[in-house]
């Protein structure tokens, strides 16, 4: 499934295409960095970021695998895809849509990352029923039984292209992203692509999380990160010394694929 990193290779994630717009100076984070002023202007360069890809993957495997994560940050965007017009474009009938990671608890929940997007996203599309893919949280099987779905699902995909497309993560306070917290277990997991693993935030309730491998295989890693909230946590990232497991986002390191993060003024600490 795995191939070592060429910058060459045109089975990467494709060049992004942004809307016009102001770029500002970027922190050095690893990957690529887009920063625009205000939270509305990243939220458009990323849809149509991700509308391309979308179109581009379509073009080229007849499908589109975008796996979305929960949390606050990305509603908006979700919300902006369904609704503005140019970005309606997305062919949610040749897309699959996973979850990036879930709290366990019912999918009615408040706290359910699958009801935010279902809500926001699933009911206003014409995606097929059969391309949602929920991760079963309540199951306690919940990680094997994703993990499965996700194995049998990509493996119609030609060999080497038969990974997740497009990964959205965020990005918390203490440099965690999907449910990959600080000292924890799920890090260390070299084989399994799918894990439950203990929350060390709010919501105090157990997880099922993507792990590094799947993550780090697929074909385009963008993590959106907006808010002055955001700056301390970007500036610990660029200047401080934390390894992985201090701080999990420094292990989003895709194999073959591109990392790009999605930053406004404030999370820069402009
Ligand atoms: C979750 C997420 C998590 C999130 C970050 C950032 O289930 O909470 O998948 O990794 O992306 O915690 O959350 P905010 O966007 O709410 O700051």
């Amino acid at each position: 499934m795995l191939k070592p990193d060429d910058p060459n290779d045109a089975s990467r994630g494709g060049v992004p295409i942004h809307l016009e717009g102001e770029d500002l100076p970027a922190p050095p984070l690893p990957g690529e960095k887009l920063v625009r002023r205000g939270p509305d202007e990243v939220i458009d360069a990323l849809a149509a970021d991700i509308v391309a890809e979308s179109l581009r993957c379509v073009r080229r495997f007849g499908d589109f695998h975008l796996a979305l994560s929960g949390g606050s940050t990305p509603q908006p965007l979700y919300e902006r895809l369904m609704i503005c017009p140019t970005y309606r474009s997305l062919p949610w009938q040749n897309t699959h849509l996973w979850i990036v990671d879930e709290r366990c608890v019912p999918f009615d929940d408040q706290r359910s990352n699958f009801r935010m997007i279902r809500e926001t996203i699933v009911e206003h599309s014409d995606i097929p029923p059969d391309q949602v893919h929920p991760i079963p949280a309540t199951s306690p099987n919940a990680d094997l039984e994703y993990e499965k779905t996700i194995r049998e699902t990509l493996c119609w995909r030609e060999k080497h292209e038969d990974r997740l497309d497009l990964v959205l993560l965020g990005m918390g306070p203490d440099g965690h992203t999907a449910s990959l917290f600080p000292h924890t277990e799920a890090l260390h997991e070299t084989k399994r692509l799918v894990v439950f693993n203990e929350p060390k935030l709010e919501p105090m309730v157990r997880r099922v999380t993507m792990t590094y491998p799947l993550i780090n295989n697929s074909r385009s890693i963008v993590v959106l990160v907006i808010g002055a909230s955001k700056a301390a946590t970007i500036q610990r990232l660029v200047s401080g010394r934390d390894t992985p497991d201090e701080m999990p986002i420094k292990g989003v390191r895709p194999m073959n694929g591109t990392l790009r993060w999605y930053l406004d003024a404030a999370a820069c600490g402009l």
